[in-house]
């Protein structure tokens, strides 16, 4: 039983020099790490996961599955602000003292030991991977109405996977069932576009993390150039009368909308994950993590509400609600650049996410809990392209059927159980480590780490029940998992039994 409970000595992540030939290019500064925060922020959530947040969402059956929060959703991204930028500062405490490829994972094989590790590395499959389906089925729909507005129009079927339109309550979409082609008696129902933008992103990352920062920094300008257009223009044209009921479904609407839009916050920690390729990570990691944060929260309270106040909030549960909302208000220009600008920034965030799965799992395969012979560096262009391939296959195969909404659903449950062990594990590692250097502390830790622990708990409470039966069977395939294989090939483990052995 101890050994489940090994945990890595934090000196030996910090291999600032390692020599092995895994070693990663230290390429990266505090701005690029800002720029991979809100390239990582800013896409599906605030473009199409805050519809529904905003109008709730119902079964083809017409049973309620979540109700939605109106135009209070401006306090629902107040409230996870709060939530995020709580474990945004333990994620910083821990980023800065552990600077290693990982993310949680490898600042829980630090702190709760190696089984609690695995579980995270396991869990942030559910972010970054399974999150990206979604990003990328949003992307999808920006690029299907974009391309719609100028006339070229994408045969539906080509554009839904299979569960999105089984789940739908548009009876357009839905009819997809049986209007779509068949194939010995299934219909074809695949999301192409979805699959193919994976497939580029896949080849940009394969060639190198310094060029795709770049490429990425083009994007975040574009993001916020056109955000601000939509801010701008939008103010203008707001209705006021839209704001009453402020909260139609009061307080539950509330919860249940952060609880789906926290998807928009997911990724100021991704770029923990770019730590070992970080220059000087113990001053650079805090400023890109909390930095990125606040920037973004400014942005969507302001969005929330120019949104909101340009069309009723029942009518925004559509895959493109700013693109409605413009359309609304009769700015079809703004409109068509807005739904420009969402294909560019959601591009971005796919970027990133794809950037950082591949690296979490270099850190459990160079640990023996996944396959070593994963874990290779490309020797030229210094990524860990096999990897980044089989992630790319993994979110294309999934991006060809999955449904967007249990997508989100499963992502915001994987990534608050991490926040929550990393709130803990600060907390844990100030108790058994206590003299360490933390070039970034907590402050008031014993208030903001469980504060941090019990908002997420909070947050996670907003949704559905099937999310949390989805999460629970993928917990115990991983842990099935585990036993079946890193049990037996983790190399901490292996090392120690060794030391033990008569010699
Ligand atoms: N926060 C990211 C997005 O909204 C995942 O797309």
């Amino acid at each position: 039983m101890r050994g489940l409970f090994t945990r890595k000595p934090i000196a030996e992540l910090r291999d600032d020099e390692d020599p092995s030939p895994h070693a990663l290019k230290r390429s990266l500064g505090a701005w690029d790490l800002i720029f991979l925060a809100i390239g990582a922020v800013i896409g599906a959530g605030i473009f199409s996961s805050i519809g529904t947040a905003i109008a709730g969402e119902v079964t083809p059956a017409g049973e309620v599955v979540r109700y939605g929060a109106g135009p209070a959703v401006v306090v629902s991204f107040l409230l996870l602000g709060v939530v995020c930028g709580l474990a945004a500062l333990c994620y910083a405490e821990l980023a800065s003292m552990i600077p290693h490829a990982g993310s949680a994972y490898a600042y829980a094989y630090a702190t709760l030991g190696e089984l609690i590790a695995w579980i995270i590395g396991w869990d942030l499959v559910l972010e970054y991977a399974v999150g990206n389906v979604a990003v990328a089925i949003a992307w999808a729909g920006y690029l299907d109405s974009l391309l719609s507005g100028i006339g070229i129009h994408i045969p539906p079927w080509l554009v839904h996977g299979y569960f999105d339109v089984a789940a739908s309550s548009d009876p357009t979409v839905h009819g997809l069932l049986t209007s779509a082609p068949h194939l010995a008696g299934v219909p074809i129902l695949i999301n192409l576009p979805a699959f193919l933008v994976v497939a580029a992103v896949t080849g940009l990352l394969v060639f190198g993390a310094k060029e795709s920062a770049r490429a990425n920094a083009v994007m975040v300008g574009i993001k916020l150039l056109v955000l601000g257009l939509f801010v701008v223009v939008g103010a203008t044209h707001v209705d006021p009368a839209h704001y009453t009921p402020f909260a139609p479904n009061g307080w539950t609407g509330i919860h249940q909308g952060a609880a789906i839009v926290f998807f928009a916050y997911i990724g100021f920690d991704a770029i923990s994950t770019a730590a070992e390729e970080t220059r000087n990570p113990q001053r650079n990691m805090p400023i890109g993590i909390l930095g990125g944060l606040a920037i973004c929260t400014v942005i969507y309270v302001i969005v929330g509400i120019v949104m909101t106040g340009l069309a009723p909030w029942e009518s925004m549960r559509v895959p493109d609600p700013l693109a409605h909302a413009l359309e609304t208000a009769g700015l079809p220009v703004v409109q068509w650049l807005v739904s420009a600008g969402a294909v560019v920034s959601i591009t971005a965030v796919l970027l990133v996410f794809q950037y950082g799965q591949p690296r979490i799992l270099l850190g459990m395969a160079r640990d023996g809990l996944l396959p070593k012979r994963l874990a290779g560096v490309h020797p030229r262009f210094k990524t860990p392209w096999t990897l980044t391939i089989l992630t790319g296959i993994l979110v294309g195969v999934g991006a060809l059927f999955a449904d967007d909404d249990a997508t989100y659903d499963l992502t915001n449950i994987g990534t608050l159980f991490a926040f929550l062990l990393v709130c803990v594990g600060v907390m844990v590692l100030r108790v058994v480590d206590p003299s360490r250097v933390r070039p970034f502390r907590v402050p008031f830790v014993w208030v903001i780490a469980p504060l941090g622990a019990a908002a997420c708990v909070w947050t996670m409470a907003g949704l559905p029940t099937s999310a949390w039966i989805r999460f629970a069977v993928w917990l115990a395939i991983g842990i099935v998992l585990y036993f079946a294989y890193g049990y037996r090939h983790s190399v901490l483990r292996r090392r120690a039994a060794s030391d033990q052995a008569p010699t």
